[in-house]
């Protein structure tokens, strides 16, 4: 507690000396999300790195969403507390194996979930998060489409838009660890629970759902709903905002192996770090990065 407290004193002195905003996923560890001056999913937090005027961002997060904000925002220092913090879905597609795809349908869109690297999203058309993915989908005016990585979430996002997807098959090893079997077992034991969702998790668990959406979607919805208690099937650290925001509601995770390791490997020791010695810092190489840019700019113009 009182070593707590004199790590977030020492962030205090820093993000002013450094001129420096956090940015945290609602993934992170709570004592991260505590001192962050943004908690967000994937699409709110690309929105604020590309709109900040700090010099300096400190991304709590996993690496692909680091390296989104140095895309958007190349003239800043992006830091994260942890660069062992990858995500197994990004590592699931490679340019290679893309680029033979692309040769296989020459005139299909490519259409890439921000949860890739910055060298995939180099060769795509347009990125998406959970956040808009149906949107974007719904802007193309495309006879095929390649979607990567994640093949849930492009199973959901076919089904709510009725385009046929050329789906890549990557997933999330934390959502897709949720099976039909646990969601039964959980409304069995609180029969008055509404069960929200995460569309990175298994169709069939998807189908289950009360509410699908993203992690802010889903945090939104229960903040407004006048339903007391929830069974919610996306990663733990969503419990920080959901607790926060209705103290009186009761939250059951779905698993208790809902949890992302990746995301918990930084903690407020090494955010403190990362500010005092400026690393380790995001770099991506500017050709990349240029290509990159117009991917994921695409995305933010989507309404
Ligand atoms: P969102 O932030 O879009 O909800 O995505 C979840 C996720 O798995 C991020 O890694
Ligand atoms: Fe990747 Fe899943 Fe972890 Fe998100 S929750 S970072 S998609 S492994």
């Amino acid at each position: 507690q009182e070593q707590n407290r004199q790590l977030r004193e020492r962030l205090e002195q820093l993000k002013k000396e450094r001129n420096a905003i956090i940015l945290a996923h609602y993934y992170q560890r709570d004592e991260i999300q505590e001192v962050a001056d943004f908690r967000g999913d994937s699409f709110l937090l690309a929105q604020k790195a590309a709109a900040t005027e700090a010099e300096v961002i400190v991304f709590c997060g996993v690496h692909f969403m680091g390296e989104s904000a140095k895309i958007l925002a190349p003239d800043k220092t992006v830091l994260i507390p942890d660069e062992r913090a990858g995500c197994p879905m990004a590592d699931m597609v490679n340019v290679e194996g893309l680029r033979k795809l692309k040769a296989k349908h020459p005139n299909a869109k490519v259409v890439t979930y921000i949860n890739s690297s910055a060298e995939i999203k180099a060769e795509t058309d347009i990125c998406c998060t959970s956040a808009n993915a149906v949107r974007v989908i719904e802007s193309l005016d495309a006879e095929e489409i390649i979607w990567v990585p994640d093949k849930n979430l492009g199973h959901y996002v076919q089904e709510k838009t009725g385009k046929k997807l050329i789906i890549w098959e990557g997933y999330c090893n934390t959502h897709d660890m949720l099976t039909v079997k646990d969601v039964v077992e959980m409304k069995a034991k609180y029969p008055n629970a509404q069960f929200v969702v995460h569309p990175e998790c298994r169709p069939e668990v998807v189908a289950m759902g009360d509410f699908v959406g993203s992690t802010t979607a889903i945090i939104d919805y229960c903040k407004k709903s006048d339903v007391q208690e929830f069974i919610v099937g996306t990663e733990d650290g969503t419990g920080y905002q959901l607790r926060k925001d209705s103290p009186e509601k009761d939250f059951h995770f779905a698993s208790k192996f809902l949890v992302c390791p990746n995301m918990k490997v930084n903690n407020l020791k090494k955010l403190v770090k990362c500010l005092e010695t400026m690393k380790p810092q995001i770099y991506v190489p500017p050709t990349v990065a240029d290509k990159a840019r117009q991917s994921l700019e695409r995305m933010l113009q989507v309404k």
